[in-house]
C-alpha cells in the first residue's frame, strides 16, 4: 500500500490515463514473461490410463456428491403395448417389461447401484382396475364412470403379472448384472396403516385385513413366495396361483422394501354389518375406509382429500412392515404433503411452514422406529419440485420447489431451505 501510494504521488497522471483498453505489451518491461498456466491433474484425465497409480485427487474427486437410486417403472407404460394386448393384463408385459429392464440395467447399471423395479403395483392396480381413475379406467360399481372392466377379476390378474415382471427382472439383474456392477434391487409399495373407525373386534379385524389387502398383497408374494392368507380366505380362486417354479424366483426377489407413506385410514369392518358405499370391495378385504369419524378427521388436511397428517402412523407402519418382514432393509422412497385450498398465493406456498412441520413431525416419528430397531435405511420426500399429479393434474403442490406453470421459474420454499438446513447440521429447526 505505502509503495502504491508513492507511485500515485510521483506519477499521478500516467497511473490515471492508463486503462485496460490502452494496455499494451510495449508498457512491459523487455524480457517480461507471459503465458498462460494448467496443471497435470487440472486438465489431463486419463486418470488410470499407462499405468498411471491412484493419486489423492482421483480418490477424493470420484466420491459421489449424489447416488441415485432409478425406479424403472412408474405408473406410465407404452400406449402401443396396451393397444396390442392389454397393458398389464395381459402376462406378455412380464417379458416386455424384462426387456426394458435388461436395457437399462445394461446402460446404466455401471453408475446405478440401488435399482426400483417398479412403483407402486398396488396403488396402479387399485386405480386403474377397482376405482377406475387410471388408465385403462376398468372398474365395477360401486365405482362409477368405469369404461369397461371387472374388478373382481382384472386386479388380481394385472397384479400377478407386475409381480412376475418384477421378479423375472430381478431373477436377470442378479444372473447378469448383479454380481459384476455391485447394486442392490427391490420394489416401492403404495404403504397406508389403519385404525379402527370404532374400538370393537370387528373393525379391529377390519385393520388387518385393510393391511393385507394394500402393502401384503405386494410384498408376501416377493418375500414368501405366495399372497397373503387372508387375502386368500377371501378372495378364493379369483387370485391366481404360482406355480412352484415361479416361487422359486418370485420368493425372495427383494434385497429392500421401499415404501412410500403419506397418510393412515380409519376401517370399518364390512362382513358383520353394512357399509354405507365406496370401498367395500373384496378386494379390499371388504372393509370400508375413510379419514372421518364423526365428522372429525383422523389428522390434519392435505390437497388430496384422502390423505391426512398422521405422523405416528410412520411409525407403525414401518413397525408393521418390520414384524411381518423379519426386518428386511427398508427405506422410504416417499413421503410428502400437498396443502389443502391451494391457490396461487406465491408468497403463502412459498412460506410453507405447513410441509416443514409435516417433515419434522414424520421424521420424528421415524426416527422413533428405527430407535426401537427398525432396518430403515432411507427417507426421499416428494417431491423435489412442484409436478404434475395424475389425475388431479397441476391442482397439487408436493415440492420443496415452487415452479411458476407460466414461466418455469424455480423458487425454494422454505422447506427446501429447511431441509438443506437438516442435512447439513442435524437440526430439524426452521
Ligand atoms: C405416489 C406416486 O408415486 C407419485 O407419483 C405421486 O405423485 C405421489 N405419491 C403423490 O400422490
Amino acid at each position: 500500500l505505502f509503495l502504491s501510494f508513492l507511485f500515485l504521488l510521483k506519477y499521478p497522471s500516467r497511473a490515471r490515463s492508463l486503462d485496460d483498453e490502452d494496455v499494451k505489451r510495449s508498457h512491459f518491461p523487455d524480457g517480461f514473461f507471459f503465458g498462460t498456466s494448467t496443471s497435470s491433474y487440472q486438465v489431463e484425465g486419463a486418470y488410470m490410463e499407462d499405468g498411471k497409480g491412484l493419486n489423492n485427487w482421483d480418490v477424493f474427486s470420484h466420491i459421489p456428491g449424489i447416488k441415485p437410486f432409478v425406479t424403472i417403472h412408474h405408473h406410465d407404460i407404452p400406449q402401443e403395448l396396451v393397444d396390442r394386448y392389454g397393458g398389464w393384463l395381459s402376462p406378455l408385459m412380464q417379458e416386455d417389461f424384462v426387456y426394458f429392464a435388461e436395457i437399462c440395467f445394461k446402460s446404466f447399471g455401471d453408475r446405478i447401484k440401488n435399482w426400483i423395479t417398479m412403483n407402486e403395483p398396488n396403488l396402479l392396480v387399485d386405480m386403474s382396475y377397482i376405482r377406475g381413475w387410471y388408465p385403462p379406467a376398468h372398474c365395477s360399481p360401486p365405482f362409477g364412470n368405469c369404461s369397461a372392466g371387472n374388478s373382481d377379476i382384472e386386479p388380481p390378474i394385472a397384479m400377478h403379472n407386475m409381480i412376475l415382471g418384477h421378479a423375472k427382472a430381478v431373477k436377470l439383474y442378479r444372473e447378469l448384472f448383479q454380481l459384476k456392477q455391485g447394486g442392490s434391487i427391490g420394489i416401492v409399495g403404495f404403504a397406508e396403516y389403519f385404525e379402527p373407525l370404532r374400538d370393537n373386534e370387528f373393525d379391529r379385524q377390519a385393520v388387518s385385513r385393510a393391511l393385507a389387502f394394500t402393502n401384503a398383497w405386494l410384498f408376501d408374494p416377493l418375500v414368501y413366495g405366495d399372497y397373503p392368507a387372508e387375502m386368500r380366505l377371501y378372495l378364493g380362486s379369483a387370485l391366481p396361483i404360482f406355480s412352484p417354479e415361479e416361487i422359486n424366483y418370485v420368493k425372495g426377489s427383494l434385497d429392500f422394501i421401499g415404501m412410500n407413506f403419506y397418510t393412515s385410514l380409519y376401517t370399518k369392518d364390512c362382513i358383520h354389518s353394512a357399509c354405507i358405499s365406496g370401498w367395500d370391495r373384496p378386494i379390499r378385504g371388504f372393509v370400508y375406509t375413510t379419514g372421518e369419524r364423526d365428522g372429525e378427521p383422523i389428522g390434519g388436511r392435505c390437497g388430496n382429500p384422502r390423505f391426512f397428517v398422521v405422523p405416528e402412523g410412520m411409525e407403525k407402519i414401518v413397525s408393521y412392515m418390520k414384524e411381518r418382514y423379519s426386518n428386511m432393509p427398508m427405506l422410504v422412497t416417499e413421503n410428502g404433503f400437498s396443502p389443502p385450498q391451494q391457490n396461487d398465493q406465491v408468497q403463502a406456498l412459498l412460506q410453507d411452514t405447513n410441509r416443514v412441520d409435516f417433515h419434522k413431525s414424520y421424521l420424528a416419528a421415524l426416527a422413533r422406529a428405527i430407535r426401537n430397531g427398525a432396518d430403515v435405511r432411507g427417507y426421499f420426500v416428494w417431491s423435489l419440485i412442484d409436478n404434475f399429479e395424475w389425475i388431479d393434474g397441476y391442482s397439487q403442490r408436493f415440492g420443496l420447489y415452487y415452479v411458476d406453470r407460466r414461466t418455469l421459474e424455480r423458487v425454494p420454499k422454505l422447506s427446501a431451505k429447511w431441509y438443506k438446513k437438516f442435512l447439513a447440521n442435524g437440526t430439524t429447526d426452521h
